[in-house]
């Protein structure tokens, strides 16, 4: 069996067409293996399927083929062992800040006391910033409070697993780099694994141990995992000054401006042909090396035997 904590196999998802019309494949062939304690972050257009995607791993969503392996189990359904950030903050909105973190704490450690949930729950709302606000309800709060109080409630309940979907977008600047620094310590401290949507190129390398790259719908996959072997710990203002910095940025950067759509072209063309099964090759941008990386499981299997198996 894999060594990832979480395996994608062959996964797509198609959308039926408006009234009869041809059906839309918003990503196809995509398969990907995130270790135990490892931060990913996954670029690609807006519409190539990221969210979705995200939503897969999260059990809140259908693929139309394939199936997301965490702990050796198919992923059905949402669990508390992942965690999930929305681009949207998703809160309950006739509650206060405070209850939106406690309800999750205590879903999470059904046993604690009073006290104890109550102090795990401070201490995430300190940890992004909001203490003083924590019995306000969200629509009492800016756009980037409740990104906040979102982020705090996904690290408050410590998944194994945490889903970010551009979790940063609508925070000023400032507050940005603040809540990356705190989310880079919390995720040192912790085992946790982290998959994370972003269109930031920066924070991706700021964060990373790989970065996948999407190429554009529809039919979309993950082209390449980018390897970011900057040394830890990462600091904001001096990362720019490694060696490898700008050729990651560069190779990056021209994957977004050029190649996602090309690659995008000749796997249109490509259709109908035999998929090939395979992760995406590991990329590193400074030393030049293209790791191919075997599959280690046949997707072909990815049944509902196997999985029962797997159970
Ligand atoms: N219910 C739906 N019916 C048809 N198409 C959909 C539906 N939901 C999403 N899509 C399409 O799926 C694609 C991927 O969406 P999404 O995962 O949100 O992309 P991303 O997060 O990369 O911007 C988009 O092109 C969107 O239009
Ligand atoms: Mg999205």
């Amino acid at each position: 069996m894999s060594s990832y904590l979480l395996t994608a196999e062959n996964l797509s998802k198609v959308y039926p067409g408006p009234k009869g019309g041809e059906p839309l494949t918003v990503f196809d062939g995509v398969n990907f293996g995130v270790n135990k304690g490892e931060f990913v972050c996954v670029i690609g257009h807006s519409g190539c399927g990221k969210s979705t995607i995200l939503n897969i791993l999260a059990g809140l969503d259908d693929a139309t083929t394939g199936a997301v392996i965490m702990d050796g189990k198919e992923v059905a359904g949402p669990s508390l062992d992942r965690g999930v950030v929305f681009q949207n903050y998703s809160l309950l909105p006739w509650i206060s800040v405070f209850k939106n973190i406690s309800f999750a704490v205590k879903s999470r450690w059904p046993k604690w006391s009073k006290d104890e949930v109550y102090e795990h729950t401070m201490k995430y709302i300190e940890m992004v910033g909001l203490k003083g606000v924590e019995h306000r309800k969200p629509s009492q709060l800016s756009g980037g409070m409740r990104q906040r109080v979102s982020i705090a409630r996904a690290f408050a309940i410590q998944p194994k697993l945490l889903l970010l979907d551009e979790p940063f977008g609508a925070l000023d600047a400032l507050t940005r780099g603040m809540i990356q620094e705190e989310l880079i310590k919390v995720w040192e401290k912790t085992n946790q694994t982290v998959i994370m949507i972003t269109h930031d190129v920066d924070e991706a390398i700021l964060l990373s141990d790989r970065i996948f790259l999407m190429t554009n719908g529809p039919h979309a996959s993950i082209a390449e995992s980018v390897m970011i072997d900057i040394p830890r710990h990462r600091d904001r203002t001096e990362i720019i000054h490694h060696d490898h910095y700008y050729p990651i940025r560069n190779h990056v950067v021209d994957f977004l401006v050029k190649r996602s759509k090309e690659l995008n072209d000749t796997g249109i063309e490509q259709q109908g042909q035999e998929q090939a099964f395979h992760y995406p090759p590991e990329v590193n941008p400074a030393t030049g090396q293209v790791t191919e990386v075997k599959i280690d499981t046949d997707p072909s299997q990815v049944d509902d035997t196997r999985i029962a198996n797997l159970r």
